[in-house]
């Protein structure tokens, strides 16, 4: 039986996404041929990346002033392309948000090419709320899921200058209004598809402006002048998430997520709140809905509570190696059902103690 797969990622898909996908490996649109062996200059490989690319700016409502890229090298890579791209060769100035550890690795990336200020709260338990709008910098960097302590920005900074979002875990999730960024970036591995490609929408208006002399892949101009296939692109990566873009469509697009989402973390979130055993890692306000962080409160339960939710068939619970305890990722695939079966194996260690 297929395991409730709470993993942070590579995670769950949609089982019907997975079945197509598969389908394709043995025969790609009735080709005779898989869909790992057809040029990615093919026409049937052009219609998938253009409906790819549409799905993305229906599915967030962005207009024709953004481009619709999909990349290689991870989130990772947009951490050194975004300042090559954005922070000017003299004086470059950046402002970035430090949430979390992937916030911290953009930050360490940036100070590269110029000079960064961070604001952060004290911990990783909350975000900074309290942004000075009246700053001016070449860009203000964010990340809206901080997906291993389990905070998410429920607003961002209303500024005058561009604001860059790295939206890995929590994109296509919420209702949220997407114009208000000039560049996202996301890696596909969870809302969006299979690891190896990493989704970046960016105005082209706030490009071009350095005075840098960047390498031709790390340039999102040359992607854009390239129309998206510069080089070989993922191509297997953008197949299934354009699949899974399809049936996000299909479910009722990113408000029907965000419903079901909502009722996912509200039901994980009262029962962690409830349950004596257990207590919560995030301050209330800054909940995610997607990665849900939580200890129990006496360490020695972890081999009976273990043993109650692997026997359960659930899979990825321990929290990321760094922070410890457990992390419930989940993620638009993730049925209602599987959250109800993880408060059960809660309930059960209450009830065995
Ligand atoms: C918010 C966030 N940013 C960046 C990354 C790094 O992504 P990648 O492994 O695609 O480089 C992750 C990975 O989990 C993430 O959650």
């Amino acid at each position: 039986m297929k395991k409730h797969n709470f993993s942070a990622g590579p995670c769950i898909l949609p089982a019907s996404v997975f079945q197509k996908a598969s389908e394709a490996i043995l025969n790609f649109n009735g080709l005779d041929l898989s869909i790992l062996e057809i040029s990615h200059r093919s026409p049937d490989f052009i219609a998938v990346f253009l409906k790819a690319q549409q799905l993305v700016k229906k599915l967030l409502k962005l207009d024709d002033s953004y481009e619709i890229l999909f990349l290689q090298g991870g989130a990772s890579l947009q951490f050194v392309m975004v300042p090559f791209n954005l922070m000017p060769q003299d004086n470059g100035y950046a402002i970035y948000l430090d949430t979390g550890v992937w916030a911290a690795k953009a930050i360490q990336e940036a100070k590269k090419f110029g000079e960064v200020e961070v604001i952060k709260d004290e911990n990783y338990q909350s975000n900074p709320k309290h942004i000075d709008t009246s700053l001016s910098a070449n860009y203000l960097h964010c990340t809206s899921n901080n997906t291993i302590y389990g905070t998410q920005m429920k607003e961002f900074p209303e500024i005058d200058v561009p604001l860059v979002c790295d939206m890995s875990s929590d994109i296509f999730s919420r209702v949220i209004d997407y114009t208000q960024f000039d560049l996202i970036y996301a890696g596909a591995q969870k809302n969006i598809g299979p690891a190896g490609a990493t989704l970046v929408v960016v105005k082209k208006d706030i490009l071009g402006e350095t005075g840098r002399d960047i390498p031709s892949y790390l340039d999102y101009l040359v992607h854009i002048d390239k129309k998206g296939i510069f080089n070989t692109p993922p191509v297997f990566s953008i197949y299934v998430s354009m699949l899974n873009l399809e049936w996000l469509d299909n479910q009722g697009g990113v408000e029907a997520m965000e419903k079901l989402n909502q009722q996912k973390s509200d039901l994980l979130y009262a029962e962690i709140d409830r349950n004596p055993l257990f207590r919560g890692f995030a301050s209330q306000e800054d909940r995610s809905m997607m990665n849900a962080t939580f200890y129990l409160e006496d360490e020695s339960m972890a081999e009976a509570f273990d043993a109650i939710w692997q026997n359960a068939g659930i899979n990825g619970l321990h929290g990321h190696r760094t922070v410890g305890g457990y992390r419930a990722s989940m993620y638009n695939a993730l049925p209602l059902e599987s959250v109800q079966i993880l408060v059960n194996c809660m309930r059960e260690l209450e009830n065995r103690n």
